[in-house]
C-alpha cells in the first residue's frame, strides 16, 4: 500500500467524535461519582510509546484521567494493549496478560478492552484474539491511532465490537493529535513512520508500512511547541532515521533536521534513533560533534560482526564499514558512548561467524549493547532459510555474548570515576527512596544520592524524611561526582542542583 496523508477532514471528523464523548464521559462520571481512568500497556519500541502517547492524548481530551498502577484497590475504565511482534516473546506476553485483563473484565462489565500495535497487523492474531478473547471490544492497527476518538464512540453508542486494522500505510500528522507525554522532561517525535529495509529477519515492514516521513516544517514547529512547555529532552525517533526526507522532495536531510532541532537551545537533551549504519553520513556526526546539546551517543544496531551474515541479513553494510562509522565516532566525540543491538543464532550463523561478532565487539568496546537471540518471524525471508541454528547452540553463544558485553559495559562505567558530569533527572530511582536517578549527556544511567540540606529554589531538602519526593526533581540538571561503577549504571553523590 502506498503513503496516504490523513486529511484535514478526517481530522475534523475525530474531533466531532471528540465533541460526541466529552458530555458521554461526563455523565459516566457523574454517575460513577468519581474520575474515568485509563491505562496503557505499551509492549513494543519507542515508537510504539510514541503512539501510545498519542492514545494517551486522545483519551485525555475527552477527560480521561492516568490510572496509578500503585492504587491496587482500584482498576482503569479503560485499558489499551499496545503490542509488539519483533520477537515471538513479546507476543507470548499479550496472550498472557489478556488472561489476567480477562478477570478485570468480569469484575466490571464496563470495563473498554482495546487492543493495538504491530501485532494486530497480522491477520492471524486479529483472529485469535476474535476467537479466544471475544471480550476485547477493539482492534486496530499502528496506523490507526488518530481513529481511536470514533473507534471508542463506535463501540460505546452503537455497543459492536470492533476490529479494524487498515491497509493503509497513513502518514497522520501529529501536530493534529492532542499528546500527552508519559514524562514531563522528555517529548517523544517520530519524524517518520514504516521501514523500506527489510532485513530479512524483521517484520517491522510488513507491520509497519513503507517509509514516510513527516514535513520538517511540521516537526519544527511541533518542538518549537514542546520547547515553549517546559521540555528538555526531545527523542526524535523513526527506524531508519538517516533516511529522513529521502521520500519528500526537497525535504531536509536528516542532519540538517538535526542541526535545526539543536538551534532551539531550550534542549539540553537530543536524541535520536535509530541510525541505519548503512544511511548514517560524515554529516550527522559532524553536526553531532558541533552542537553540545545533542546527546553524545550514538546507537547503531550492528546486528552481526560478520559480513556474510551481514549480507544474508540484508542489512547492505559489511564489518569494515561499520567499523568505519563506529571508529569516526569515536574519533570525533571521544567522550561519547556507542551501544548497539546485536542478533545472536541468525540461520547459517557459524562458530567463525560468532567469533567476528566477538571480535569487533572488543574492537568498539560498546558502552551499552541490547543482545537478542534469532527469534523466527512468519512471514518473513529469513524465516523459510533451512539452516536455522539448534536453540542450544543460540543459548551457549548469547551466555558468551553477554558475559563479553557485561565486562564491556564496566569498563566502560569504571573509565568515568571520579569525574563529574551533568545529569539530566528522572526521578526516583528503582533502588532507594532517598537516591535519585538519571543520565548523562552520553546516555550513562547515574544513581546518586543528595546531601541532607540541600538548598533549591529556595526549599531545603531532607532525602532522608518520609516526606522526600525525589519525583519532584524530575526533568532538573544537576551535577553528579561518580563514586562507583556498577555493571548497567554508575553510583555518584550530588555536587550542586543547576538553578537556572
Ligand atoms: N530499525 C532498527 C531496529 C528496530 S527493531 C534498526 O534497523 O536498527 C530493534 C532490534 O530488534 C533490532 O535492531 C534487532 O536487533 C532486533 N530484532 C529484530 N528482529 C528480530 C528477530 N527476528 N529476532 C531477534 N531480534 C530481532
Ligand atoms: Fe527492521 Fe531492518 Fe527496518 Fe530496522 S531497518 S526496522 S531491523 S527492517
Ligand atoms: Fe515492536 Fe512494532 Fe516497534 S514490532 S519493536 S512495536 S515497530
Amino acid at each position: 500500500m502506498s503513503t496516504v496523508i490523513v486529511s484535514k477532514e478526517d481530522y475534523e471528523r475525530q474531533k466531532k467524535y471528540v465533541a460526541k464523548l466529552i458530555p458521554l464521559m461526563e455523565d459516566r462520571m457523574v454517575f460513577l461519582g468519581r474520575p474515568l481512568t485509563y491505562f496503557i500497556r505499551t509492549y513494543g519500541c519507542q515508537l510504539n510509546e510514541a503512539d501510545s502517547e498519542k492514545i494517551a492524548g486522545i483519551l485525555e481530551s475527552i477527560g480521561m484521567i492516568r490510572w496509578n498502577e500503585e492504587d491496587e484497590d482500584t482498576r482503569p475504565d479503560f485499558l489499551f494493549l499496545n503490542t509488539c511482534t519483533i520477537r515471538e516473546n513479546a507476543e507470548d506476553r499479550l496472550y498472557g496478560n489478556l488472561g489476567a485483563y480477562k478477570k478485570w473484565r468480569e469484575g466490571n462489565k464496563a470495563l473498554f478492552i482495546g487492543v493495538c500495535g504491530c501485532m494486530m497487523k497480522q491477520s492471524h492474531n486479529v483472529d485469535k484474539i476474535k476467537k479466544s478473547f471475544p471480550f476485547v471490544d477493539c482492534v486496530f492497527g499502528p496506523a490507526d491511532i488518530h481513529r481511536v476518538p470514533e473507534y471508542i464512540y463506535h463501540r460505546l453508542i452503537r455497543h459492536r465490537k470492533l476490529y479494524q486494522v487498515s491497509e493503509e500505510d497513513y502518514l497522520p500528522e501529529d501536530l493534529e493529535i492532542p499528546i500527552s507525554h508519559e514524562r514531563k522532561f522528555r517529548a517523544l517525535i517520530p519524524i517518520m513512520y514504516g521501514c523500506n529495509n527489510y532485513c530479512t529477519y524483521c517484520i517491522v515492514p510488513y507491520t509497519r508500512g513503507r517509509e514516510r516521513s513527516r514535513s520538517s516544517e511540521a516537526i519544527l514547529q511541533q518542538l518549537h511547541q514542546i520547547a515553549e512547555l517546559g521540555y528538555k529532552e526531545i527523542l526524535l525517533l523513526g527506524q531508519n532515521v538517516n533516511s529522513y526526507g529521502k521520500d519528500r522532495p526537497g525535504e531536509m536531510t536528516f542532519a540538517q533536521l538535526l542541526a535545526a532541532s539543536a538551534e532551539i537551545t531550550s534542549f539540553s537533551r537530543i536524541r535520536f534513533m535509530t541510525s541505519h549504519p548503512k544511511d548514517i553520513s560524515e554529516e550527522v556526526l559532524l553536526t553531532m560533534q558541533k552542537y553540545p546539546n545533542i546527546e553524545r551517543h550514538l546507537h547503531l544496531p550492528m546486528q552481526s560482526g560478520s559480513s556474510r551474515i551481514l549480507k544474508e541479513m540484508n542489512r547492505h553494510y559489511d564489518q569494515e564499514q561499520y567499523l568505519k562509522t563506529a571508529l569516526r565516532f569515536r574519533e570525533l566525540i571521544p567522550e561519547g558512548t556507542i551501544s548497539t543491538d546485536i542478533i545472536v543464532g541468525f540461520p547459517g550463523e557459524t562458530e567463525e561467524d560468532f567469533e567476528e561478532t566477538l571480535r569487533v565487539m572488543r574492537i568498539v568496546k560498546f558502552d551499552n549493547a541490547f543482545t537478542f537471540q534469532y527469534s523466527i518471524r512468519p512471514g518473513t525471508k529469513a524465516a523459510a532459510y533451512e539452516n536455522q541454528i539448534p536453540p542450544y547452540v543460540v543459548k551457549e553463544r548469547f551466555g558468551r555474548l553477554t558475559e563479553l558485553q557485561n565486562a564491556l559495559c564496566a569498563d566502560s562505567n569504571n573509565s568515568v570515576l571520579g569525574t563529574v558530569e551533568e545529569i539530566l533527572i528522572e526521578g526516583q530511582s528503582a533502588t532507594a527512596k532517598h537516591v535519585l536517578t538519571g543520565r548523562t549527556n552520553s546516555n550513562r544511567l547515574v544513581n546518586f544520592t543528595i546531601p541532607d540540606g540541600t538548598v533549591y529554589k529556595g526549599q531545603t531538602l531532607h532525602p532522608n524524611d518520609a516526606s522526600f519526593n525525589a519525583n519532584a526533581l524530575e526533568g532538573e540538571l544537576c551535577e553528579v561526582r561518580f563514586t562507583e561503577a556498577r555493571p548497567f549504571s554508575i553510583e555518584g553523590e550530588l555536587v550542586r542542583l543547576i538553578d537556572d
